[in-house]
């Protein structure tokens, strides 16, 4: 068949708007029918070239949520109709890393998503016969993509596919932050750095956690006012303080906060959320993305007296087991999603989704096929 993409053809370039060929399922994978597709950071570091694991040309693509219109052989788990949200880590059920009970990090496909192919090694979209490489096994970036059954969480017909969509990176990754890989608990003080989609996303999660303190910081103070309407109570804007800013949220908080999130990529952030951590128990969490080869530092004795640097990936989030379950909190109004979204453009349009999102106007672009 064929299907309206944005194909990203090399590094640095726009994207262009195909009719290219996609091959149906074949056994164990499932075609669905997107209907909207948020365009995130990850997307746009690997269209820029710096991400080494970045394949061209390339379907991007991996915050969306669809309809399944076809299954291939030995699909049991959905069928056709079914709502879904695609899921770059996926949930086998049975690798080493799905048993052990201690990782959403499942391995099943992991080799042949890195190479942007599917799980029997090749690609089901081309064009000219010429393959093009699927992206972290979702490709939401076209009006139709197949994936592996493994990689599709099943939700709620009656929740808005439009909003929804969030929840297949960002939202899902900062709120799963805080309550599986930090497990925040009541009565807590937290500290997020970087309030983009991901940043607000962990404001939510302690929330849910019922932290007392929420302290938001950014150097882009437009963002306060969601942040306190999601809840912080505290904003912070480094740029205002001489010292660092670790030294300013261990003054405000009599020692350091119980919990830290950073949420922005960049190595020396990272370092300051570990540093405003309280001696002795402080957690902190690192959910940023930073560039290919950066390192982080710190001094050892901050771990030798107590502190923990921990990382996070899709908020530690077990998609086909998890996800529907946020799906039905967003529906009880117990997760926002609806505010997240500032912008919505036709696939046609995707590039001003990129340049939004790069001139920091954005907190997310959905694209509505
Ligand atoms: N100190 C404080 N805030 C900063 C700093 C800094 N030095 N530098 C940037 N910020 C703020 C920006 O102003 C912005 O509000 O961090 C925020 C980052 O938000 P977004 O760019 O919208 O990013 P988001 O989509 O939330 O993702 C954050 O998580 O998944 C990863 O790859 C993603 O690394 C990225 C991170
Ligand atoms: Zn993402
Ligand atoms: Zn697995």
């Amino acid at each position: 068949m064929k299907t309206r993409a944005a194909v990203a053809w090399q590094a640095g370039k726009p994207l262009t708007i195909e009719e290219v060929d996609l091959q149906g399922p074949k056994a164990g994978e499932v075609l669905v029918k997107l209907v909207a597709t948020g365009v995130c950071h990850t997307d746009a570091f690997t269209l820029s070239g710096e991400d080494p694991e970045g394949v061209f040309p390339a379907i991007l693509g991996h915050e969306g949520a669809g309809v399944v219109v076809e299954v291939g052989d030995g699909v049991t788990s959905v069928e056709v109709g079914d709502h879904v949200i695609p899921l770059y880590t996926p949930e086998c059920g049975q690798c080493r890393f799905c048993l052990s009970g201690k990782t959403n990090l499942c391995q099943a496909i992991r080799a042949t998503q890195g190479q942007g192919l599917m799980p029997d090694g090749t690609s089901r979209f081309s064009l000219d016969g010429k393959p093009i490489m699927h992206f972290m096994g979702t490709s939401t970036f076209s009006e139709y993509t197949v994936l592996p059954e493994i990689a599709l969480a099943k939700v709620n017909k009656a929740a808005p596919l439009d909003k929804v969509c969030l929840l297949g990176c960002g939202v899902t990754t900062g709120i799963g932050a805080v309550l599986n890989t930090a497990k925040v608990e009541p009565g807590s003080t937290v500290a997020v750095f970087g309030l983009g989609g991901v940043g607000l996303s962990v404001i939510q999660g302690a929330v849910l956690a019922k932290a007392e303190r929420i302290i938001a910081i950014d150097i882009n103070e437009d963002k306060f006012e969601m942040a306190k309407q999601l809840g912080a109570t505290d904003c912070v804007n480094p740029k205002n303080f001489d010292a660092p800013i670790q030294n300013v949220i261990v003054d405000m908080t009599d020692g350091g906060v119980d919990y830290s999130f950073e949420a922005i990529g960049h190595t020396q952030t990272m370092r300051a959320a570990l540093e405003c951590c309280h001696k002795g128990w402080g957690e902190s969490t690192i959910i940023g993305v930073a560039g290919a080869g950066q390192e982080i530092t710190t001094r050892p004795f901050q771990l030798v007296t107590g502190r923990v640097w921990r990382g996070s990936a899709f908020g530690g989030v077990k998609g086909r087991t998890e996800l529907p379950g946020y799906v039905e909190q967003y529906m009880k109004g117990e997760i926002k999603i609806d505010e997240f979204v500032t912008h919505t453009m036709p696939l046609e349009d995707i590039n001003k989704a990129f340049d939004l999102m790069h001139e920091g106007k954005s907190i997310r672009s959905v694209i509505l096929f």
